[in-house]
């Protein structure tokens, strides 16, 4: 597999690595959803009088999964600087060709 693929947002113009990135950003995406839908339950639940303490906590799971995955995708970035700057002063030209 191709350690360079385009940008999966397109709302970048240049290229990023996307080797672990992609299944963390999906990943991130889909905890979003569940947390949302335990969020949502919890509501639904208080309707009903005070919730047990599986339904009260379920959204810790996915929020701290959630956490981990974004400061992932967060760092991403200025590692990939940083890993970059330390091969050449440039790498946006760079297309993975021999140097
Ligand atoms: C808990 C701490 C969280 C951190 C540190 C975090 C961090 C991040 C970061 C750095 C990105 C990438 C932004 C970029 O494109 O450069 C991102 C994307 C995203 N985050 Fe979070 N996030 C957190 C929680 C959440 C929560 C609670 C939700 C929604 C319920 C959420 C939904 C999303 C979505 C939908 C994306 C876009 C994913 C994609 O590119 O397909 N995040 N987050």
């Amino acid at each position: 597999m191709s350690t360079r693929t385009r940008s999966a947002s397109g709302s970048l113009s240049e290229e990023v690595p996307l080797n672990g990135n992609k299944w963390v950003r999906q990943t991130h995406r889909w905890l979003s959803i569940v947390f949302t839908v335990t969020v949502i339950a919890n509501f639904i639940a208080m309707t009903q009088g005070p919730p047990p303490a599986w339904v009260t906590y379920s959204p810790l799971l996915p929020l701290a999964l959630l956490l981990f995955s974004g400061l992932y995708l967060f760092v991403l970035p200025y590692a990939t600087k940083w890993r970059s700057r330390k091969a050449a002063p440039s790498t946006h030209e760079w297309q993975g060709g021999p140097r």
